[in-house]
């Protein structure tokens, strides 16, 4: 049975199921599910990532840690923790970067967290040399103090969608017209009290979307950061503070695509509320950096000087190295839609931010 068959028997047995639930069969299927099984980064993949548009972003993340970890007195021993590290570029070029620093690799535990196992393939080509360890829980991870890089993990994570109507917020649901997948409106709206405070007063029709999943994964990890110290850096598009619209889109070789159509087969993301995910780290006891445009973080993090340094190394390339730059940094490109958010012990003052 393909996962639109299984999705669609489910909507004539049980009835509508919330997005989240479609999202996290889309995404998560064990079989069929988009993260499960497929190749979607990359030229030939989906769509393309920061990391995999220069090795500088990479670098300037690894950078970016050995200051923390330099900031705390090099413990000798700690775990850098990645969140969805799709084909282990990122992490490559990081600790390509930060290996310069004395005695960061001999303190280095690395652990991913992927749920796709062609990507892990992927990852263990690029990464084995640092022995990694894959859990298959977020926030296993060691007593020692702990760094956590998610690049575009956030988005990826399903969520729950209301529509305000008359009488308040109605959760979307998708259920079957005449056979097709459509979305549709619980008939009960959910308490006044349930919806978040920011959004009081909004119009019919206006859209709310809880990232309900992404806020459980911020709290696990920043939990386990506040108690044994560390730093979370998460970069992804999304915006500072809880607001209405609609984000929810799915991405299919490169163009934009109907969420409803092929279920397994698009990417479906959203846009990250870091408003929300501040809060809860937090509430943890860490503290939390202006959230900070991924351009500028690039540019403090010396972007520029790096560019300089590898177009001299390889001048045949300086045209590309410059272009990369500017997809990363432009805010007519990644520079302002993408937005970098660091919790970390107090005390620390993470660079860039
Ligand atoms: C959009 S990709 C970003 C990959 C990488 N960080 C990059 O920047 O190229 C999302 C990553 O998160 C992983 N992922 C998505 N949902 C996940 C989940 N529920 N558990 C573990 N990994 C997940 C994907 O397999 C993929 O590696």
């Amino acid at each position: 049975m393909t996962l639109a068959e299984q999705i669609d028997a489910q909507i004539r047995t049980t009835g509508p199921m919330s997005l989240s639930t479609y999202m996290g069969l889309c995404l998560g299927h064990p079989k069929h599910g988009y993260y499960a099984a497929g190749r979607p980064i990359g030229a030939k993949g989906d769509f393309i990532t920061a990391p995999e548009i220069s090795q500088m972003f990479g670098e300037l993340i690894g950078f970016f840690i050995v200051n923390l970890w330099q900031q705390m007195n090099q413990p000798p021993s700690f775990t850098l923790l990645e969140l969805g590290p799709g084909r282990g570029t990122l992490m490559q070029d990081a600790l390509r970067a930060a290996s310069k620093a004395d005695g960061f690799e001999n303190a280095l535990h690395l652990q991913l967290f992927e749920s796709n196992a062609n990507l892990r393939a992927e990852q263990e080509k690029r990464l084995g040399k640092y022995n990694p360890y894959w859990s298959d829980e977020i926030d296993t991870v060691s007593e020692d103090p702990i760094f956590v890089i998610a690049n575009e993990f956030f988005d990826a994570l399903p969520i729950k969608q209301f529509v305000h109507t008359d009488d308040g917020w109605h959760e979307r649901l998708i259920g079957l017209v005449e056979g097709q997948r459509a979305f549709g409106l619980s008939p009960t709206p959910i308490a006044e009290s349930a919806a978040p405070p920011e959004v009081r007063g909004a119009y019919a029709g206006e859209v709310l979307e809880l990232g309900t999943a992404a806020v459980d994964a911020m709290q696990r990890v920043a939990r386990k950061v506040a108690l044994q110290g560390g730093g979370i850096i998460a970069i992804d598009y999304g915006y500072a503070r809880t607001q209405t619209g609609e984000t929810l889109q799915a991405v299919k070789d490169h163009a934009f695509a109907d969420p409803l159509e092929a279920p397994g087969e698009a990417d479906l993301s959203s846009h990250v509320n870091f408003g929300v995910l501040a809060a809860a780290a937090k509430a943890t006891g860490l503290a939390v950096a202006p959230l900070t445009d991924q351009g500028e973080l690039l540019l403090r993090l010396g972007i520029g000087e790096r560019a300089k340094a590898l177009a001299r190394a390889n001048p045949a390339e300086a045209a590309n190295i410059a272009r990369a730059v500017e997809r990363l940094t432009s805010p007519a490109q990644m520079g302002t839609l993408f937005k970098a958010l660091c919790a970390h012990s107090p005390g620390l003052k993470p660079a860039g931010f």
